[in-house]
C-alpha cells in the first residue's frame, strides 16, 4: 500500500461524502500562490475537526498555529451562532493570507486571530479571561508542544477537548533520541498527556493525502 493509494482513498472520501467546496479550493490555491507550505490538515481531517466542534457543542475554540487558516475555517464552520475561534499565528505573512481567506470563507466574524509568538498570545489570553475554551487544537512549532499543552490546561475546564496534530511523524515517534526537534516535540506531547492526571487521552495513527502521521486527542477531567 502506497501513499498514492492513501491519497486516492482521501479523494474518494471527499468526493463521495463532501459537497463541492470552491471556497476551500480557493483557500488552498491562495496559500500555494502566496508561498505558504502545504502543511494544512487534509480535507478529511479538517472535517473531523469541524465534527469534533459540533460533537463537543463547542462555542469557544482555541487554535495554536493558523498558517493560511484552512483548519480554522473548518472549525469555524462547526460553531453555533455567536461562537468564536481564537487562532494564534507567529508569521505576519501567514496571518495576512489567513485574514483574506477568512473573509473569502465568510467566517471573519467568528475568528479572532492574534499575531505573534503563541506563548505571548496565550499569556495575554490568560490575563484577559477569554477562556475557558471548549476545544483546543495545537498545531504549531512542535518543540513547544508541552508549553502549549500546559497553557491548554490553564485555559480549559472539565470536558474541554484537546487535539494535538502531527504526533506520529512517519512512525519516527518511537525513535528515542531521534535528534529531530519535531519528533522530540511529538514525544513530549505523549509524555505530557501520560503524566497529566487531569487528561484522559489517546492517539490515532493516520494515513491519507498528507502521508503517515497522526493526532493525539484528550479530554480534561
Ligand atoms: N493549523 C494549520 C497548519 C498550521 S502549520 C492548518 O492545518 O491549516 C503551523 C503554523 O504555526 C505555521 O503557520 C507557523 O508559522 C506557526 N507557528 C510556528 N511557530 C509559532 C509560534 N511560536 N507561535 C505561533 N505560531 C507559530
Ligand atoms: C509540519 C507541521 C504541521 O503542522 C503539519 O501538519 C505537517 C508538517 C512540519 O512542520 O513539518
Ligand atoms: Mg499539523
Amino acid at each position: 500500500m502506497s501513499s498514492k493509494t492513501w491519497t486516492a482513498v482521501d479523494d474518494y472520501i471527499v468526493s463521495s461524502i463532501f459537497e463541492a467546496d470552491p471556497v476551500l479550493d480557493a483557500v488552498l490555491a491562495t496559500n500555494r500562490d502566496q508561498g505558504l507550505p502545504a502543511i494544512d490538515v487534509s480535507a478529511a481531517q479538517g472535517k473531523l475537526l469541524s465534527l469534533l466542534v459540533r460533537i463537543r457543542g463547542a462555542s469557544k475554540v482555541l487554535e495554536v498555529g493558523t498558517l493560511g487558516g484552512y483548519s480554522t475555517i473548518w472549525m469555524a464552520r462547526g460553531l453555533p451562532a455567536g461562537g468564536k475561534v481564537v487562532t494564534l499565528e507567529l508569521d505576519p505573512h501567514h496571518a495576512k493570507v489567513a485574514r483574506s481567506n477568512f473573509a473569502r470563507a465568510g467566517v471573519s466574524a467568528k475568528v479572532d486571530m492574534r499575531v505573534g509568538p503563541a506563548l505571548q498570545s496565550l499569556a495575554a489570553l490568560g490575563s484577559e479571561n477569554v477562556g475557558p475554551f471548549d476545544l483546543i487544537f495545537i498545531d504549531a512549532d512542535k518543540p513547544n508542544n508541552p508549553n502549549y499543552l500546559s497553557w491548554a490546561m490553564r485555559l480549559s475546564r472539565p470536558g474541554t477537548v484537546i487535539v494535538c496534530d502531527n504526533v506520529i511523524r512517519d512512525g519516527a515517534v518511537v525513535k528515542k533520541d531521534s535528534g529531530d526537534a519535531n519528533v522530540e516535540g511529538a514525544r513530549a506531547a505523549f509524555s505530557f498527556i501520560g503524566a497529566e492526571t487531569r487528561l484522559d487521552g489517546t492517539a490515532i495513527q493516520t494515513v491519507g493525502a498528507k502521508g503517515y502521521d497522526g493526532f493525539a486527542i484528550a479530554i480534561v477531567d
